[in-house]
């Protein structure tokens, strides 16, 4: 049985070869592939899939250097509501601890641009860190605003140091929230404005963003969005291209679950439409886009959906699968 995907992705095993603290709650872990083999390339805003245990996959971006060929670098925050990620990797993983990871995925690529404005909320400092040395080595200039609740809990103050006055560091116990309307007050054409953070944040920036051009901003969101109404309160059907087939999807299931069930093999990790792991191609159709992390341009282009959690508007949807 084929295993579809949007992407060739092969479970890669690696080893903790480096576990350290990074700021109060956030660990850093460094990994490498087995004898030190050159692990797939990257570009910043891209994520991976580790794997603790059966059920129990988590997606973190990775933070280090892309040059690197043989080392990847993950920050883990332990959130104090953990479905047990980070909790695991807090507590479990140390170094030698061997793991399964997947990807890298890259839904935050960094657009070329005359300039950027990065906003980074606590641990969403991790994907704008290679976006920073990005903008660094192609010589485009860039500000950083970056918020968290105290400077303990900041992670790579001391690496964010050497940047100087580009870099704004704002603990909200000394400063309070982020000041936005300075930062994002004056749109500028051709400037794009990268924002990861929780989701006060996100939509914080969003409303900001509302006068700027159209696609300046790029989000990453680490949990969903709060879900709308489904368009279709009914039940809709699925046709698969490659082999024909129809299913019919109830209002109570994913498109995902029903292909899992009829033993389709689609690949998926977060399965609440944040990572991008079953990311699927349209083929007829319009997509009810219910994800986290399309762009408002990609899923109006209606080329791919996440079938985790993205509906139909129409009664019958083509993928190709
Ligand atoms: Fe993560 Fe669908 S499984 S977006």
């Amino acid at each position: 049985m084929p295993v579809h995907g949007a992407h060739d992705e092969v479970d890669l095993k690696l080893t903790v070869s480096r576990k350290v603290v990074l700021a109060d709650g956030v660990i850093g872990l460094h990994l490498r592939g087995q004898e030190g083999e050159v692990l797939p390339g990257w570009a910043p805003g891209a994520h991976i899939d580790l794997q603790f245990g059966d059920d129990l996959v988590r997606q973190y971006s990775l933070c280090g250097d892309p040059r690197d060929e043989t080392t990847w670098h993950v920050a883990i925050l332990r959130e104090p509501a953990s479905r047990g990620g980070s909790a695991h990797a807090h507590e479990r993983v140390t170094d030698g601890t061997q793991l399964t990871a997947r990807g890298p995925r890259n839904h935050f690529d960094l657009v070329p641009a005359s300039s950027y404005r990065f906003i980074a909320g606590g641990i969403g400092i991790t994907p704008i860190l290679p976006m920073i040395r990005e903008a660094e080595r192609r010589g485009v200039p860039w500000e950083l605003l970056y918020g968290g609740r105290s400077r303990t809990s900041m992670a790579f103050l001391d690496d964010l140091a050497a940047f100087g006055e580009r870099v704004r560091i704002r603990p909200q116990d000394e400063t309070g929230l982020l000041d936005l309307v300075a930062f994002l007050g004056d749109p500028q054409p051709d400037t794009a404005v990268y924002c990861c953070g929780p989701e006060p944040l996100l939509q914080a920036v969003e409303k900001q963003c509302e006068q700027w051009p159209p696609g300046a901003l790029h989000l990453e969101r680490f949990a969903p969005k709060d879900l709308a109404e489904p368009v279709l309160h009914g039940a809709f059907e699925v046709e698969l291209n490659q082999s024909g087939q129809i299913f019919t999807i109830p209002p109570e299931r994913s498109i995902l679950e029903v292909l899992h069930e009829a033993g389709i093999e689609v690949l998926a990790s977060c399965k609440e439409g944040t990572c991008g792991t079953c990311e699927t191609d349209v083929v007829e159709g319009e997509p009810d886009h219910r994800d986290s992390l399309l762009t408002p341009e990609e899923q109006a282009s209606n080329e791919t959906m996440m079938i985790c959690v993205s509906r139909s508007k129409c009664a019958r949807l083509v993928l190709d699968l």
